[in-house]
């Protein structure tokens, strides 16, 4: 873990939030590569639970949501954490993950009542400050305030689902672990609008589709394992729920989770706001409220599983090194360019044209004539880019094109220029 974190903040992929004025706990900013895997990340998702589906549907709402909304939906009675608080030095522990509930680990204190902490950030709105507005703890009640709005304007047919990447805001009791357990973070998740006596069915598909996704976006799935979560365990909301669990070096602990949310969430809003948010269905001439089930996907952890898992050290030509065997789909470059040389004005011109063309192809590509060639293979394994392309002076006096490098395995051959876009487009 402390391999993955330093390398993260040595090469770019995330600082502490804030850090300049000594970090704001529970947060986490990313840097240029991280900005650029986390997009990918995100990119990823949604072609596989949106684009590629058949009757998902994205939107996008806000981040900041009434009192009521939060009233109906139970998460300001019942999203809670149990807490308990040293009596001498104040510090709050969450009670479930405290070894000994009698004495502080920080002061030696005596530890008082264990409490029910309530997890949701309110923030006072309008000039006089008096409405009270959250910022949402969970991104899945901006599908449900919006069910009607887009039932009446799509005319869609069960099953289908609304879905959404963005912000989540819990006001952690212990935030730790890296990205692991933040105050911040982006949820990607949907719900997945059915008729009640088909929950199975769909909840067993979309398990399979969660597993899919976890190979596709590489976190390495044997360490990956299914909680059938408790009744006792289970949120407010939900009548079966899986967690994906994964071992993380601190421990096997959540990754994503899937919960069967019964019509519970529609059912508290059309109570709670007067609106009919049922459904018709026009074959059966039935109405009824309909039931959901909601995959539901931390992005954070996300980046946390998939570095985890690309983070590698191996020897090559004697000497360690370290890199990040990201699937090719998600690498923040997907190719770099050298010229062998840089004091060297025909390999240089070359190289430059030849990362022109690439990166008018691919976007992200990095061209690098700094050090010896072997650094600059380094620097890129550190950051998982998959190909690096040379321009040597076979490549000018034969015109015998240029050498393609192989991460993961260090081999490299040679390719014609012509080749190079097809070459690497059919490995990304
Ligand atoms: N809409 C359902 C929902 O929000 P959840 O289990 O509370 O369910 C969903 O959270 C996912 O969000 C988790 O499986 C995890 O991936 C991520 N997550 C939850 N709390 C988090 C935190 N404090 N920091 C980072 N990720 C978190």
């Amino acid at each position: 873990m402390e391999k993955v974190v330093s390398l993260c903040k040595r090469r770019g992929f995330v600082f502490q939030g804030s850090e300049i004025y000594g970090g704001l706990s529970g947060t986490w900013d990313y840097g240029p590569y991280g900005a650029e895997l986390a997009h990918n990340i995100k990119e990823l998702w949604w072609k596989h639970f949106v684009t590629e589906q058949e009757n998902m549907f994205g939107i996008s709402s806000s981040t900041l949501m009434p009192e009521a909304v939060w009233k109906a939906s139970g998460h300001l009675s019942g999203f809670t954490d149990p807490m308990i608080e040293c009596k001498k030095c104040h510090h709050r522990f969450r009670a479930d993950q405290t070894e000994d509930k009698k004495k502080c680990s920080d002061c030696g204190g005596e530890l008082g009542e264990e409490k029910a902490f309530n997890m949701m950030f309110p923030v006072s709105m309008g000039s006089s400050g008096e409405d009270v507005a959250y910022l949402r703890g969970e991104i899945a009640q901006g599908m449900f305030v919006n069910f009607k709005n887009v039932l009446d304007t799509m005319h869609l047919d069960l099953p289908f689902g609304l879905t959404q990447i963005g912000k989540a805001y819990r006001n952690e009791i212990a935030p730790r672990d890296f990205l692991f357990r933040v105050r911040e973070f982006d949820l990607m998740e949907f719900e997945y609008f059915i008729r009640p006596e088909e929950w199975e069915k769909y909840f067993e598909m979309w398990k399979g589709e969660m597993w899919r996704w976890i190979e596709r976006v590489g976190i390495n799935k044997d360490l990956v394992h299914e909680l059938e979560v408790p009744a006792e365990d289970r949120a407010h909301y939900s009548k079966r729920t899986v967690d994906f669990e994964f071992d993380y070096p601190f421990g096997r602990k959540e990754l994503y989770g899937l919960a069967y949310r019964t019509n519970y969430d529609l059912k508290q809003h059309a109570s709670a706001s007067g609106v009919d948010l049922s459904y018709f269905d026009e074959d059966k001439k039935e109405k009824f409220i309909p039931h959901v089930i909601e995959p539901s996907m931390g992005h954070g952890r996300t980046m946390l599983t998939v570095l985890l898992s690309a983070y590698k050290e191996d020897e090559m030509n004697g000497e360690v090194r370290t890199y990040l065997a990201f699937k090719p789909s998600i690498a923040p470059i997907k190719c770099a360019v050298f010229p062998l040389l840089k004091n060297k004005p025909e390999l240089v011109e070359k190289a430059r044209e030849i990362y022109k063309m690439l990166k008018k192809e691919f976007g992200s590509v990095a061209f690098d004539d700094n050090g010896n060639i072997g650094k600059r293979y380094r620097r890129q394994d550190e950051i998982g880019t998959p190909f690096c392309v040379t321009v040597d002076f076979e490549t000018i006096e034969k015109n015998t094109g240029v050498t393609i490098r192989d991460r993961d395995t260090g081999k490299q051959e040679r390719i014609s220029i012509s080749e190079l876009i097809s070459y690497i487009r059919s490995k990304i």
